[in-house]
């Protein structure tokens, strides 16, 4: 059994189940399955982490907001799988560095809430308050479903189990689209310039590959590159209850093996807190929020928690402030990280979407976020690492590849307010559909291109995405 030390301190966004024996028994089964992750891939997480705080490779950490059970299906995880190859193909080729993806997948069913109950409207106009869908691991979207239910909890290992069967089938087998990108099409883009400027980056990728394989080295062909990509999970490390039954003891050393790396949310990153006792004691590469109350010796103050040996790529810092306060807040962040004892070891990734997220103009019950914001809290964090000698290491992205899906506005395809209402499909917040997605790798592989060549070519690219 591993360290508990984490139940004596106060559980930030605690799920009170009514049924504790119900919860006990769900615990003992836990206990006794397989871990859904195994400690070398685990470690090899670590090491590729290491090289991306080293700037030897860039973090693609992407997926939903929240996870449903429902999502478990071969065209969502499909979808998932490729939209998230795709990104890393295009930011491979502007970045010239490899890329480790990262879902948020396999296990992001639960989520922190700012209000533990909501008023909802019932089928015959009345008003109910009920407590708040707090994922599909703890309570249901019905409003007869908000009791938490212990045995959703098993429900979540058997449905992450399945989804990450998938993929492991998926990339063993090959994802055929991927290796012909030139029948990818760019209809959907507004600005003509800008559809010709993908055209050609696609043209240029597609040359490469090309390349490679009349000189017999097909990134596609069986066992290569292309064919054999790790594809690691993640979630919020939230339910403590859930992590401790999944972590595991080897003589190697203590594996929550959940997933291959979890952070510690923006409200649950109390120093004293129960969340940051229970990452102390794990191996797995972790994560950790950086919003805007974060002060910069708080900041270290955390590494020190998690970090005491300073080992390479063991924390990823998700910075999320938000368009409007990033060029006020991460400057002093990333200075307290350089004059510690930390500096050099850590991962910088921007989260570009959690300090963006607004109400739909015409409809105040619709959370959405702009595009432009999203592009504008990314492009400056690269932008402010870079004059600070620091390195924006990776990018943490709430999206998805399912079909038209309208949830943010703007983009190439130039979504509007009245467009959300078209397939407005999270049950939390909103998500950067299979073109927006693209789009941001378009600009991750243009911005790193013109830094590595010292060149402006980004530029236009940039300025057309950023247009409100
Ligand atoms: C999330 O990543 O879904 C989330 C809730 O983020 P944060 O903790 O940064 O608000
Ligand atoms: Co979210």
């Amino acid at each position: 059994m591993t360290a508990n030390t984490w139940r004596s301190k106060p559980i930030a966004q605690d799920v009170g189940y009514p049924d504790q024996e119900a919860l006990r028994h769900v615990l003992e089964k836990l206990e006794t399955l397989p871990g859904l992750v195994t400690p070398v891939e685990i470690e090899r997480l670590r090491s590729q982490l290491a090289t991306v705080a080293e700037g030897q490779a860039f973090l693609l950490q992407c997926g939903d907001c929240a996870e449903l059970f429902s999502y478990c299906n071969p065209n969502q995880i499909e979808a998932k799988v490729k939209i998230t190859l795709l990104m890393s193909l295009i930011i491979i080729y502007g970045a010239r560095l490899p890329v480790v993806r990262v879902g948020r997948f396999a296990g992001q069913y639960a989520k922190p809430r700012s209000k533990p109950t909501e008023v909802v409207e019932l089928p015959d106009g009345s008003k109910k308050e009920v407590l708040s869908f707090r994922g599909d691991n703890v309570n249901g979207l019905g409003v007869d479903e908000r009791t938490p239910d212990p045995r959703r909890l098993l429900m979540a290992y058997f449905h992450a189990a399945a989804t990450l069967n998938y993929v492991r089938g998926c990339l063993s087998s090959g994802m055929a689209d991927l290796h012909a990108p030139h029948s990818w099409n760019f209809q959907h883009v507004q600005d003509k310039e800008l559809q010709q400027q993908y055209a050609r980056i696609m043209d240029a990728i597609t040359d490469a590959l090309d390349f490679m394989k009349t000189v017999g080295a097909d990134p596609s062909g069986p066992n290569q590159v292309l064919n054999t990509v790790d594809y690691f999970s993640s979630h919020e490390g939230l339910m403590l209850e859930y992590e401790q039954a999944l972590t595991h003891d080897t003589p190697q050393g203590t594996y929550d093996l959940s997933a291959h790396t979890v952070w510690i949310g923006d409200r649950t990153r109390q120093l004293d807190g129960a969340h940051v006792e229970f990452f102390k004691q794990i191996r797995n590469p972790v994560g950790v929020k950086v919003g805007p109350s974060m002060s910069p010796t708080e900041l270290v103050a955390m590494l020190d928690a998690l970090n005491p040996s300073l080992e390479k790529g063991r924390v990823t810092l998700i910075s999320r402030y938000g368009a409007g306060k990033i060029a006020d807040l991460l400057p002093a962040h990333i200075q307290a990280v350089q004059s510690s004892r930390h500096t050099g070891t850590v991962v910088w990734c921007c989260d570009p979407m959690h300090g963006n997220t607004i109400a739909s103009p015409s409809n105040p019950k619709v959370k959405t976020r702009m595009f432009s914001d999203v592009v504008a809290e990314l492009t400056k964090a690269m932008e402010i690492h870079a004059s600070m000698n620091s390195r924006l290491g990776g990018v943490h992205l709430e999206l998805t590849g399912d079909d038209g899906v309208t949830e943010c506005i703007g983009g190439s395809m130039e979504l509007s307010d009245e467009d959300l209402a078209r397939r407005y499909l999270t049950h939390c917040d909103p998500r950067l559909n299979y073109e927006q997605s693209l789009d941001i790798a378009f600009i991750i592989s243009q911005v790193l291109r013109s830094q590595r060549l010292g060149t402006n070519e980004g530029a236009h690219l940039v300025q057309a995405l950023s247009q409100p």
